[in-house]
């Protein structure tokens, strides 16, 4: 197992720097993404607003969106001299905003578009790109249209792919409705794999427990988890402990002690308690008192004056 690759999702409102620093101190080795940060955005606002990102966060990705090959090329350079270890494209986020500026999931039905956007973002940079996609969209949904896609794209210089096991409808089903109701195919997602075992395949979509975790990756070169990674966090440890025989995942209660010095760091710079006290809210998931942390959490973290001893309260209320 140890060659196959776990991959925390890019989640809109959800992945920011602060989530990630705190997965890492569960996961040593996931590979962690970015919220999509809209390409055009970097070229004209402070960059370091959407890029900057904590050194222990490593191995890290940004994902990029957009449709435009210069200013995609821009925004992957900018990535890789802030140190980034991976670009990503977004070839799948369905939402009506997005397909209004022509990017994300709408960018299926363009293949050669994606391939020069994949090919100007390759070329400008040593670090991969990489192209999260789903299996289809709207009529475009034959495994035939899939497998093109990917051959195309491949060819223009991405050699590893996160697919995520569902269609998309993009007219008629909102967002959150494309991420439940198209059902989950991974059939196809496994066919892709045996069709192209040179290029690398990450699958995405309704991961939840270890076991399935488990079964994905004798199919396939990683899998990428989203939401429940974020309801319960501590998953990603038991991953690395029951598949990668990872030594030294630390406890729930050490991940708490390690986060504080960094939430005190970041209060000291203005950032409001409640923006870190929001990715720990899963972290007991499933334990006794999980509620208890995670309403003492909500109801404190707010005030004017919180600081880290309302997450020490929490702890103490926990077990
Ligand atoms: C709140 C939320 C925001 C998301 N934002 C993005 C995004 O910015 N870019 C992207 O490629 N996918 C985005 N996704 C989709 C996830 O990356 C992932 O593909 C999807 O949730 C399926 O994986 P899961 O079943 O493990 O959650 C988002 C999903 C959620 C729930």
């Amino acid at each position: 197992m140890l060659d196959r690759r776990i991959a925390v999702a890019p989640m809109m409102k959800y992945t920011d720097r602060f989530y990630r620093y705190f997965i890492r101190l569960i996961a040593p080795h996931a590979v962690l993404y970015t919220e999509m940060v809209v390409a055009s955005a970097l070229s004209y606002q402070d960059p370091q607003r959407w890029l900057a990102f904590h050194p222990s966060e490593h191995p890290v990705a940004l994902q990029l969106g957009g449709c435009d090959p210069a200013l995609l090329a821009k925004g992957a350079k900018l990535g890789e001299d802030f140190g980034y270890d991976e670009v990503n494209l977004n070839v799948g986020c369905p939402s009506e905003r997005v397909a209004s500026g022509r990017f994300g999931a709408c960018l299926m039905q363009e293949p050669e578009l994606v391939a020069a956007c994949v090919h100007a973002m390759q070329s400008a940079v040593t670090i991969p790109i990489t192209v999260k996609c789903r299996i289809g969209i709207d009529e475009y949904d034959a495994y035939t249209y899939l497998h093109g896609f990917i051959e195309r794209v491949s060819h223009a210089g991405c050699k590893v792919f996160i697919i995520h096991a569902r269609k998309a409808w993009l007219s008629g089903l909102n967002p959150k409705e494309n991420r439940t109701i198209p059902p989950l195919q991974y059939e196809v997602v496994r066919q892709i794999k045996r069709d192209f075992p040179q290029l690398t395949i990450i699958l995405n979509g309704g991961i939840i427990t270890v076991a399935q975790v488990a079964a994905h990756l004798l199919d396939v070169d990683g899998v990428m988890m989203g939401r429940a990674a974020y309801s319960n966090p501590y998953l990603l440890a038991e991953i690395e402990r029951q598949l990668f025989a990872t030594n030294g995942i630390r406890s729930r209660e050490e991940v708490v002690q390690l986060f504080l010095p960094y939430a005190q760091e970041q209060l000291d710079k203005k950032i409001k308690l409640g923006r870190l006290t929001r990715p720990i809210l899963g972290l007991f998931h499933g334990q006794l008192g999980a509620l208890r942390w995670r309403r003492y959490l909500s109801e404190h973290a707010h005030y004017a004056e919180a600081g880290i001893e309302v997450i020490q309260q929490a702890l103490s209320l926990v077990g």
